[in-house]
C-alpha cells in the first residue's frame, strides 16, 4: 500500500531539490541553535545569572522572537514543499525564492537590530518602532520592517506556485479542501491529507501575509511621512491578524509531517475521513478570525470583534487538533509501532500540541486573560506547543530523511539520548514559565525582581538542556543531509523493513 512506503519514489530528492531541501533545513537547525542561544541569554539575565543590560535584552528579545517566528516558517515550509509536490505540480524556483527572500530579509533584521540597534520587539507596534528615544533611528525601524516585507513576498511567490498547482489538479481551493464531501457522497479514499491542509495554509495565510504587507507599508511610509499618522487600533489588528495568522501556520504546515509519516512508522494506515473534512473546512475559517483574542485588553476595540475573538478561540483550533490528535491515537494504538527517532518525534508533536493548547485556551478567555496576558502565562503557552509541537513535527521530517542516507535507522544510543534530553529540558523550560505566569510574574521584562528568579533560575536550567539537545540535532541532521545518498538506498520498502 502506497501510504505505507517508508521511502516512495516520488519523495526522492534528486539535484535541484536535493540543494534546494538541504539549503531550507541546514538554514533552519542553525538558526534554532542561534535563537535558543539568545532565549537562553535573556533567561539567564532574567535570573540574574548574567548581567544583560536592559537595552541589550530589548534587542535579543527583538532577534529572538523574529527569528524564532521566521524560521519556524522556514522549517515548516519545507515539510509542506516535502510532501505536498507529490501531488500537486510544483516549481523549484518559487520553492527557492521563498528561500532567498527569506535570507535577504533575515539580512535586513540582523543589521536593523545588531548594527541600528532596534528593539521594538516582533510585533513593531506602531508607534513604538518610530519612538526609538535616541536607542535606534527611524532608519532601523524601516529596515526591520522591509526585512518582512522582503519575507512576506517571497512566502507569497510560494503559496501563489502551491495555489496554482493544487487548482490545477483539483479545478479549485474548494474541491481540493474536499467541500464537494462535507455533506454526501463517497470520500476518495486517495485525497491527500497534505492537500486537505496545505489549501487551509494557502487561504489562510495568505489574507494574513497581505494584512502584514499592508501595515507594513503603511508603518513606512509614516516613518517618512509622520504627518500621515496611523490609527493605532487599526495598525494593532492588522498586525495582529498577520503575526498570529503567521506563527499558527507553522503548526498546520508542520502536521503535514503527522498526517504522511506516522502510517509508515505504526505500519496502519490512516485513512482520510468527513470529521477530518470538516475539522479543516471550519479551521480555515475560524483561524483567519480568532486573532482579535489578542487585543481583549485594548478597551477600545469594537466590542462585536472581541466577542468574536472570545467565541472564536473555544473552537479555532479544537477541530483540527482534536480529529488529528485523535487520529494518530487511533493509529498507533495495537500498532506494531517503530520507536525511532521520527516516531518519537510525531508522537512528542502530538503531545506538545495537546497540552500546549489548554493553557492557550485558558488566556483566550477574557477573565482570565484580564489577569494572566501581562505575564509569563503567554511565553508559556506559546513556547510549549512551539518547541514541544511544532519543531517535533519538522524535526521528524529532518530525522526521516537523514534516516534514509545512513545505513541505520535514526536511532543510535546518542539519538536514544538526545531526545530525552531535549523534552526533558522542554518541560522544564515551559513549566517554569507557566509557574512564572501562575504567581504573576510579567512578562518582557529585561530586570526581575527578586522575588521572581526562582523561577527564572528553573527556566535556565531547562534551556541549557534544551540547547544542548538541539544542537546535538542540528549537527545530527546536518551531517546526515551532506552525507552522500548510500547506494543500496532502502527507496520502495514498506514500514516493515525499511527505515
Ligand atoms: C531554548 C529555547 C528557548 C529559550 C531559552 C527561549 C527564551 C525566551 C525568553 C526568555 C523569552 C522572553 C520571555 C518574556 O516575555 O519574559 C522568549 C520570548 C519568545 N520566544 Fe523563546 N525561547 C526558546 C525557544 C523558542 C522557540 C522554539 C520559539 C518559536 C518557534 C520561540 C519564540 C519566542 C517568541 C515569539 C517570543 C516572544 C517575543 C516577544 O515577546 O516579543 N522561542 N523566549
Amino acid at each position: 500500500m502506497a501510504a505505507l512506503t517508508m521511502y516512495p519514489d516520488s519523495e526522492r530528492l534528486d539535484g535541484g531539490n536535493r540543494v534546494a531541501f538541504n539549503l531550507y533545513i541546514i538554514t533552519a537547525v542553525t538558526l534554532f541553535v542561534l535563537m535558543m542561544l539568545l532565549g537562553l541569554t535573556m533567561r539567564l539575565g532574567q535570573a540574574t545569572w548574567l548581567s544583560v543590560p536592559p537595552d541589550l535584552f530589548y534587542r535579543i528579545l527583538s532577534m529572538h522572537g523574529a527569528g524564532m517566528v521566521g524560521t519556524a516558517a522556514l522549517a515548516t515550509t519545507a515539510v509542506m514543499w516535502f510532501f505536498l509536490r507529490k501531488y500537486v505540480r510544483l516549481h523549484l524556483w518559487a520553492f527557492l525564492t521563498n528561500y532567498v527572500m527569506f535570507m535577504l530579509g533575515a539580512l535586513c533584521i540582523i543589521f536593523a537590530i545588531f548594527v541600528d540597534g532596534y528593539g521594538a520587539l516582533w510585533t513593531f507596534l506602531y508607534p513604538l518602532p518610530v519612538h526609538g528615544m535616541g536607542l535606534w533611528s527611524p532608519n532601523a525601524a524601516a529596515l526591520f520592517m522591509l526585512g518582512y516585507l522582503l519575507i512576506g513576498v517571497g512566502m507569497l511567490v510560494f503559496y501563489l506556485d502551491a495555489a496554482a498547482g493544487i487548482i490545477r489538479v483539483h479545478g479549485n481551493l474548494g474541491r481540493a479542501l474536499g467541500l464537494q464531501w462535507l455533506f454526501r457522497g463517497t470520500i476518495d479514499p486517495d485525497h491527500p491529507k497534505a492537500v486537505v491542509a496545505s489549501t487551509m495554509v494557502v487561504i489562510a495565510n495568505t489574507l494574513g501575509i497581505l494584512a502584514g504587507a499592508v501595515v507594513l507599508v503603511m508603518g513606512l511610509v509614516n516613518i517618512y511621512y509622520p504627518e500621515m499618522a496611523l490609527n493605532a487600533l487599526v495598525a494593532k489588528n492588522l498586525i495582529y491578524w498577520f503575526g498570529h495568522m503567521y506563527i499558527n501556520a507553522t503548526i498546520y504546515m508542520g502536521v503535514i509531517a503527522v498526517y504522511e509519516l506516522l502510517a509508515r512508522y505504526s505500519g496502519k494506515p490512516y485513512p482520510i475521513s468527513r470529521p477530518f473534512l470538516w475539522s479543516w473546512a471550519v479551521s480555515t475559517l475560524f483561524v483567519i478570525i480568532v486573532f482579535p483574542h489578542h487585543l481583549m485588553m485594548d478597551y477600545a476595540e469594537p466590542p462585536w470583534l472581541v466577542v468574536m475573538g472570545q467565541v472564536v478561540s473555544w473552537g479555532a483550533g479544537f477541530p483540527v487538533f482534536l480529529v488529528t490528535v485523535y487520529g494518530a491515537l487511533t493509529n498507533i494504538y495495537r500498532s506494531n509501532m517503530r520507536w525511532t527517532m521520527p516516531s518519537r518525534l510525531l508522537i512528542l508533536s502530538m503531545f506538545g500540541w495537546a497540552a500546549g493548547i489548554v493553557p492557550a485556551i485558558l488566556d483566550g478567555t477574557v477573565r482570565i486573560n484580564l489577569v494572566m496576558h501581562n505575564t509569563q502565562w503567554v511565553p508559556g503557552h506559546f513556547h510549549f506547543y512551539l518547541l514541544l509541537g511544532v519543531l517535533p513535527m519538522a524535526l521528524a521530517l529532518m530525522f526521516h530523511v537523514i534516516g534514509q542516507r545512513a545505513d541505520a535507522p535514526p536511532n543510535t544510543a546518542a539519538d536514544r539520548l538526545g531526545f530525552p534530553v531535549y523534552l526533558i529540558g522542554g518541560l522544564i523550560f515551559v513549566l517554569a514559565f507557566l509557574d512564572a505566569g501562575h504567581l504573576s510574574v510579567a512578562r518582557r521584562m529585561a530586570t526581575h525582581l527578586p522575588a521572581w528568579t526562582a523561577t527564572d533560575e528553573v527556566g535556565s536550567i531547562g534551556a541549557i538542556l534544551v540547547v544542548l539537545g538541539m544542537l546535538y540535532f542540528a549537527i545530527r541532521i546536518t551531517v546526515g543531509l551532506l552525507k552522500a545518498p548510500a547506494r543500496g538506498e532502502p527507496h520502495g520498502g514498506t514500514a516493515n523493513t525499511a527505515g
